[in-house]
């Protein structure tokens, strides 16, 4: 039988409970596959810092690293909102993410058909929206020096840098290259040309890749416009490629799409260990009211079965479930809709659960 070691890192505010779901369902596909997999559970974000003094503890870098794969929660609240920035929540997820080598993230944006009421946007405008992010994950202002805040001249300066070697931009566009090769062959890198510099080199460098590619369609558009594109005509994208920052901000814009953040899966990969985790964060609003939408991190779940173990079937089961159970009605309070039942977390992942048994039966 074989075997995948996992590594579940639940996090903070909503993390635990939607990830007890994700764990519920990967139990039933492997009772019914025939895999197993071994979950090693352990802190990061706030929930280390209050055991540990630290966002992310060595062991737990380590067993990561050893790993098949990791599924993770989400990190922050406002309770470690006073701490130095060493020692936020945010740091233990950067901190894995870079000690891990990824350094690609992909956020797919696919709307479900019973869902596209739930979405604030018009029915025809999101109907069949089928895009992918592909989001550089390890560069940017997110880990530019110089950075911090420092006095000078008598005030305060707050610094970050915006950086990118063309060795970064060339991975990942690359990743994006391929993965649009498998897709409708489409490609559009976001940029920021007219105004930095940066990004200047980033449409350079994507260019120059794109001769390797000749049989995917390149093209490039800046971000602002990209934001307003989202929403004017979501259908003309296939494949996006941007920078950390500008691919934080529109796939949370994307995930709107969808009728909630509370949908979104992601995956990050690099050269080993892939990482899982849904794209929202962990909610502190809603903790612990058992509320919370799970799917997003059951998505992710079923990610990690296709990218990780090979068990692209198995993956397309929890997919099919999760449209199956939406197309019976049930909701989440985050995608409600008028007519729908409106369940909470455990049985939003019951549901799930008993779908992919039945399924697989
Ligand atoms: C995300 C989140 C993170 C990010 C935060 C929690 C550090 O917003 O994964 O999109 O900015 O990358
Ligand atoms: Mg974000």
């Amino acid at each position: 039988m074989k075997k995948y070691h996992i590594a579940v890192l639940p996090g903070d505010g909503i993390g635990p409970e939607i990830m007890d779901e994700a764990k519920k369902v990967l139990g039933v596909v492997a009772k019914r596959a025939d895999v197993q997999f071994e979950m090693e559970e352990g802190l990061i974000g706030g929930s280390a810092y209050d055991r540990y003094g630290t966002p992310l503890p060595e062991a737990v870098m380590k067993m990561a690293a050893a790993s098949d794969a990791v599924l993770l929660g989400a990190v922050g609240g406002p309770k470690w909102e006073p701490l130095d920035y060493s020692l936020r929540p945010e740091r233990g997820l950067l901190g894995l993410r870079s000690g891990l080598g990824l350094y690609a993230n992909l956020r797919p944006v696919v709307v479900f058909e019973d869902l596209i009421d739930a979405s604030p946007l018009k029915p025809e405008v999101i109907r069949g929206i089928d895009l992918l992010i592909v989001r550089e994950l390890l560069g940017d202002a997110y880990f530019g020096k110089p950075r911090g805040v420092r006095v000078e001249n008598g005030q305060r300066i707050g610094i970050n840098t915006m950086v990118y070697t063309e060795a970064e931009i060339r991975r990942i566009v690359k990743t994006a290259f391929e993965l649009a090769r498998g897709r409708r062959k489409k490609l559009l890198s976001v940029d920021k040309a007219n105004v930095l510099e940066v990004t200047e080199l980033w449409r350079d460098v994507a260019t120059e890749t794109g001769r390797d590619y000749p049989d995917v369609e390149l093209q490039h558009m800046y971000v602002d416009n990209c934001a307003m594109q989202l929403i004017r005509n979501p259908g003309q994208f296939d494949v996006i490629v941007t920078t950390n920052m500008f691919g934080d901000i529109l796939s949370d814009e994307a995930s709107m799409l969808t009728g909630s953040l509370g949908m979104l899966p992601s995956a990050s990969r690099g050269e080993k260990t892939a990482m899982y985790e849904p794209s929202h964060g962990s909610a502190p609003d809603i903790a612990g009211k058992g509320i919370a939408n799970p799917l997003a991190t059951i998505l992710s779940a079923a990610m990690m079965l296709r990218h990780s173990f090979g068990l692209p079937e198995e993956a397309s089961v929890v997919e099919n479930a999760v449209r199956m159970v939406l197309k019976a009605g049930f909701r989440t309070v985050d995608i409600r809709q008028e007519g729908a039942t409106i369940v909470g977390t455990k049985a939003m992942g019951d549901l799930v659960a008993e779908k992919v048994g039945a399924l697989m039966a």
